[in-house]
C-alpha cells in the first residue's frame, strides 16, 4: 500500500514546484513586458517633446508617494504609475501647429486639444493590463467641482488615480518653462494649487502632495538644471 503512495508523494510536489516556477517565470515576463511598454511610450513622448525631462520622472515618483500615503493597493499604484507617466500620450494625436502654438489657442484649437485624454484612452485600453490605467488617463482633466472634461465627473466620481495625476500635472505645467513663457516660481504654483483646492483639485490629494513636495521641490529644480534663483 505504501509503495503505491510513495511515487505520488514524490511526483506531486515536483509537479507543483515546476508549475510554481513556470507561473513565476510568466509573471516576470509579463512584468518585464509591461515595463518595456511604459518605457517605449515614454520615449514616444520624448520624441514629440511632450515630456519635461527630469520633472516627469520625479513627478511620477511624487504621484506614487501620494498614492502610497493615501493607502493605495499595489494594483492601483501600478495604474497610478502608468497614468502619471503617460497621461498626455494622446497628445501624440494633436497637430504640432496646436501643440507648439506660441499664443493662446482659439476655440476650435482648444476643442481639439481637449481630445487628448480620449486619444490616450483609445490607445492604452487596447493593451491587456492597461485597461484601468487607460480609464484613469481618460479622466485626468476632470475637475473636482465637475467643470472639467471629457465627462464632467465630480468629486469621488472621478477615479482616485486621475485626481492625483490632475494635481501633479497642473503643478508640473505651472513650474515648467515653455518656449513662449517662463515657468512660474514654485511658491506661486503652490499658492495656485491651494487656491484651486476643492474646485479644480481634490483637497486631499493637494494636501498630501504639498506635505512633502514643498520640502523637495528645490532638489528637483537643481536636478533639472534650472537655476534655483529663477524658480523661487
Ligand atoms: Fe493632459
Amino acid at each position: 500500500m505504501w509503495k503505491s503512495q510513495y511515487p505520488m508523494a514524490e511526483v506531486v510536489p515536483v509537479d507543483f514546484a515546476m508549475d510554481s516556477l513556470r507561473i513565476k517565470q510568466v509573471e516576470q515576463q509579463i512584468s518585464a513586458l509591461r515595463t518595456s511598454l511604459i518605457c517605449a511610450f515614454n520615449q514616444l513622448l520624448d520624441l514629440k517633446d511632450l515630456n519635461t525631462g527630469v520633472h516627469s520622472t520625479r513627478l511620477a515618483e511624487w504621484s506614487m508617494r501620494v498614492g502610497q500615503e493615501l493607502g493605495f493597493e499595489e494594483a492601483e499604484l501600478q495604474n497610478l504609475e502608468v497614468a502619471a507617466l503617460l497621461h498626455d500620450i494622446g497628445k501624440v494625436g494633436i497637430p504640432d501647429s496646436i501643440l507648439r502654438k506660441p499664443s493662446r489657442l482659439d476655440e476650435e484649437e482648444y476643442a481639439l486639444m481637449k481630445k487628448h485624454p480620449e486619444y490616450g484612452w483609445a490607445v492604452l485600453r487596447m493593451l491587456p493590463g492597461f485597461e484601468r490605467g487607460a480609464l484613469d488617463i481618460l479622466h485626468h482633466h476632470e475637475n473636482f467641482d465637475g467643470t472639467g472634461y471629457p465627462v464632467g465627473l465630480k468629486g469621488t466620481e472621478i477615479p482616485p488615480v486621475s485626481r492625483i495625476v490632475s494635481v501633479i500635472d497642473a503643478f508640473d505645467a505651472m513650474v515648467s518653462s515653455r518656449p513662449y513663457r517662463k515657468g512660474l516660481p514654485y511658491k506661486e504654483a503652490i499658492r495656485r494649487l491651494v487656491a484651486a483646492s476643492g474646485s479644480q483639485f481634490d483637497p486631499v490629494a493637494v494636501k498630501c502632495f504639498l506635505s512633502f513636495a514643498q520640502g523637495e521641490v528645490m532638489t528637483v529644480f537643481a536636478a533639472a538644471g534650472t537655476p534655483v534663483s529663477t524658480s523661487l
